[in-house]
């Protein structure tokens, strides 16, 4: 079956070098098709230019954050929600069996993940490494069964879990017009598969082997300052000189 992978991604300093190492993961997956959504509100000329040189079949879309999301300065953002919701938009407008995954540009992937993922019947899930206090965001299992969710930010959550830890059948999406990601901030995930109703935490597919392997790490990027958009002014010259020699 084919699996579709959702990667939002927008114009910041560490995009190429992320989709570059993304790219190269996904080169190793089979029947694949890789859709790339930019927060943005004209295609980046680079990143189609990555694209086309990965031979990988994909989409390149845009999907800008709403407005009003985008001038909040202190709050958290809903970050990649609206190119997710486009990337939802084209699996039903496209696809019509196997299996979809949100992979952020920045995380880091087993390809092992990708193979186990595609046999997904309605849900499934798996343990995140690397992410919050804790080191690992991951469903419980006590002989074999779900027993509950081990995350650092429970929240209410009915499904505290992060986003690069399921994956979903595009038939049982397919049977949820309404299922859409909302622009609630830490509550994306949540919201989402809540959307899937009906849908219940003991109904998930366990991958990894019963949740006792980490195949995918939350990773991030260190950000150098100052980040873009770089003022050229304000280089001085000695840099460049010492550059030169
Ligand atoms: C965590 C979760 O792992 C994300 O799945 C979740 O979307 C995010 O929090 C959130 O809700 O804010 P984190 O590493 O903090 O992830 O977020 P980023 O990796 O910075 O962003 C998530 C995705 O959205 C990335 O693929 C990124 O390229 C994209 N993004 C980020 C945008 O498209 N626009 C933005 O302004 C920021
Ligand atoms: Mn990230």
């Amino acid at each position: 079956p084919p699996l579709y992978v959702i990667t939002p991604t927008y114009r910041r300093s560490e995009q190429l070098a992320e989709l570059t190492r993304l790219s190269h993961t996904l080169m190793h997956v089979p029947n694949m098709h890789w859709l790339v959504i930019e927060d943005a509100m004209v295609k980046t000329p680079l990143v189609e230019e990555l694209l086309q040189k990965t031979g990988l079949p994909y989409d390149h879309l845009i999907a800008p954050m709403p407005e009003q999301y985008k001038k909040k300065k202190k709050d958290p953002k809903p970050r990649g929600v609206s190119n997710r919701n486009k990337g939802l938009e084209w699996i039903r407008k496209n696809a019509r069996t196997g299996v979809f995954y949100f992979a952020d540009d920045d995380n880091t992937y087993d390809l092992d993940i990708f193979e186990e993922m595609r046999y997904t019947k309605r849900v499934s899930m798996f343990p995140v490494g690397l992410i919050t206090k804790l080191g690992v965001s991951s469903p419980v299992v006590k002989n074999g069964e779900f027993v509950g969710f081990y995350d650092g930010w429970i929240a209410g959550r009915k499904f505290p879990v992060d986003m690069a830890g399921f994956a979903v059948s595009v038939k049982f999406l397919l049977e949820r017009p309404k299922a859409i990601m909302p622009f609630k901030p830490g509550f994306e995930e949540d919201g989402f598969l809540r959307s899937l109703q009906p849908f219940e935490p003991k109904e998930i597919e366990l991958l990894a082997a019963n949740c006792t392997k980490i195949l995918v790490w939350h990773t991030q990027s260190k950000k150098n300052e100052p980040s873009l958009p770089v003022d050229i002014s304000k280089f001085n010259n000695t840099n460049i000189l010492k550059l030169k020699q």
